[in-house]
């Protein structure tokens, strides 16, 4: 048994769970983890199981998620498959669902691949980390939704309770 995890990262959050991912899945399975935008082809065929990861900046995915998706949907459509998505709005016990998480829900009613099981979790807020443009943007929107506005922190939201049953749900297979 072989699972291999693709995470779309763009300030390592994704990256960070994905990690954690494949180190629990690990004391039960072989496991491969790698950038989904450095794999340009990807043999499925040597996997059993497939787990990709993807953030959200500005209200999308990374393109190369749904490009993943559209190339690989019949052969992930006929293995077991797991998808979790990474973003602030998640922090909001209300929006933290695949059906309460707009971007979620939208990417998973345009994508043909049909992942078997979902997750959503709160990413991180890493403001010294951003550049100049994106923390003022990002510090405008927590302005308007309630959340941390001190641009000197780094704030990690990601409730890791909510990941370690992600990872026993997809453990089963
Ligand atoms: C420039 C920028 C834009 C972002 N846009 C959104 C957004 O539109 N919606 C949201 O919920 N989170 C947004 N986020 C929060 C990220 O999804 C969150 O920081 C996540 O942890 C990033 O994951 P990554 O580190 O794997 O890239 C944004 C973050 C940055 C830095």
């Amino acid at each position: 048994m072989k699972a291999l995890i693709l995470y779309s990262s763009r300030d390592g959050q994704t990256r960070i769970i994905a990690e954690q991912i494949a180190a629990r899945l690990r004391s039960s399975r072989d496991c491969d983890l790698l950038d989904l935008h450095q794999c340009d082809d990807v043999l499925l065929e040597n996997y059993q199981q497939v787990v990709v990861g993807a953030s959200v900046r500005y209200g999308r995915f990374h393109p190369t998620l749904m490009k993943f998706a559209t190339r690989y949907a019949t052969q992930l459509n006929q293995m077991p498959t797991a998808f979790f998505a990474v973003n602030l709005t998640a922090r909001k016990p209300d929006k933290c669902s695949p059906e309460t998480n707009a971007y979620t829900r939208k990417f998973l009613q345009q994508s043909p691949w049909r992942p078997q099981q979902c997750a959503v979790f709160a990413g991180a807020l890493r403001y010294p980390r951003y550049r100049w443009l994106d923390r003022v943007m990002i510090r405008l929107i927590m302005k308007m939704t309630g959340g941390e506005t001190d641009t000197s922190k780094e704030v990690e939201y990601t409730d890791w309770d909510q990941v370690s049953v992600f990872i026993k749900n997809i453990s089963y297979i």
